[in-house]
């Protein structure tokens, strides 16, 4: 038996489980000193009523024989894929339910499509980016090349016309920097892709953070993506889900490469590996996209949007030059005195008890940057930014 050597050759551990092993480190050696988490974006508010009110009716209509449901539609149930395209539909973006697959989240989706692609082909990765889309390339044994992020370009880098990429993955807005590519810079992409005959795989898992209008939620803002782009999205973000699982990705049938239909393959590929996301957490996250719905998982993204400011706020005013936090819930921080990520990681655990998450561990480009997460509660931010706000 020989083992997939690819795989060897990733780091020993996965960022945040690393970060999760200094943090019971620090436990283990300080017993009863407070963790102040920002670390991994993982939501703290309670799911709204009116989404647990729509499993426990589920698991209601499970108990009868008239309402039971075994295995469901390949794809997820026909009511939440017209749900999507219909909240799609409210920003005038046109996505058919036809071309939405249901999942278990935007993690699992972004790893599995690794499936659909040889691997001989060359894979454009911004730098700092969330670890998942080198990690699975890497295992997959795929060439892996960076478009940088840098302090001058405010981490969102552009392509360049000299380099060839087959698939380019792009996270807007992005984590780990919170920073979101303008309309014109997504066309940018988008024309870089159609030139290289490549793909796009646009993560847009934190697009429901965007407050400034004129910012795009979707790649299918662009004219013409849905012949070069698929769409990754989840409710972990926008609706709380990260406990529960529901996710989707929308690949457009008019997506031919190779002399193959993606969409076709994708098809296969969930009715072979997947047997559906579980039909009582489908209800809840097709009532997330009703009217009432979508107000009260707002007032959970504002919440966090106001951690996300206080945050950000604290930096200023300590002088401390920071990225992201305005429409995104991550703030991207530089850490002071040209320290390194991981050395200021371990410098704000152990003198505050502040986690951040070290911006070296998304990629080399984020070496010297911290990120923070402001999916905390309150009471945990507002203690952080007292001494964020005092750092020299
Ligand atoms: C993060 O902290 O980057 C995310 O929570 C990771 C994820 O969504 O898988």
């Amino acid at each position: 038996m020989k083992v997939n050597h690819h795989a060897l050759e990733l780091e020993q551990n996965y960022l945040f489980s690393e970060v999760a092993k200094r943090i019971r480190a620090f436990q283990a050696a300080h017993p009863g000193r407070e963790l102040l988490k920002l670390s991994i974006g993982d939501v703290t508010r309670p799911l709204a009523k009116i989404i647990t009110d729509e499993m426990k009716a589920a698991a209601e209509d499970m108990s009868h024989a008239e309402t039971f449901h075994g295995y469901g539609a390949e794809q997820g149930e026909p009511f939440l894929r017209e749900a999507i395209a219909g909240y799609y539909q409210k920003r005038g973006i046109a996505v058919d339910p036809a071309d939405v697959f249901i999942s278990d989240g935007a993690k699992c989706d972004l790893g599995n499509l690794c499936d659909l692609f040889d691997a001989d082909n060359t894979v454009l990765l911004p730098d700092p980016v969330y670890p998942v889309y080198y990690d699975t390339n890497i295992m997959a044994g795929r060439r892996v090349i960076f478009a940088r992020g840098t302090k001058e370009n405010g981490f969102l880098p552009m392509p360049d016309a000299d380099v060839h990429a087959d698939i380019i993955y792009l996270c807007s807005p992005n984590n780990p920097t919170g920073a979101v590519y303008t309309k014109e810079q997504l066309a940018a992409w988008f024309a870089y892709a159609k030139e290289n005959g490549a793909l796009i795989l646009f993560d847009a898992a934190y697009e429901a953070y965007i407050r400034d209008p004129e910012l795009p939620h979707s790649i299918f803002e662009i004219d013409g993506a849905e012949r070069c782009a698929i769409e990754i999205n989840s409710l972990s973000k926008t609706a709380g889900f990260t406990g529960v699982r529901c996710g989707w990705t929308v690949v457009p049938r008019t997506l031919q490469f190779d002399g193959a239909s993606l969409h076709d393959m994708w098809f296969r590929r969930m009715a072979t590996k997947y047997n559906g996301t579980a039909y009582i957490i489908q209800r809840a996250a097709a009532k997330v996209f009703t009217e009432e719905g979508l107000r009260a998982v707002h007032g959970d993204i504002d919440y966090y949007m106001e951690n996300a400011r206080i945050i950000k706020a604290a930096l200023t005013k300590a002088g401390i030059h920071s990225v992201g936090g305005g429409n995104a819930p991550y703030v991207w921080m530089e850490c002071p005195g040209g320290a390194d990520s991981w050395t200021y990681f371990d410098y704000l655990l152990n003198s505050f008890g502040i986690a951040g998450t070290p911006g070296a561990g998304f990629g080399a480009a984020g070496q010297g940057w911290l990120r923070f997460s402001s999916f905390g509660t309150r009471e945990t931010v507002t203690k952080a930014a007292e001494y964020l706000a005092a750092l020299i």
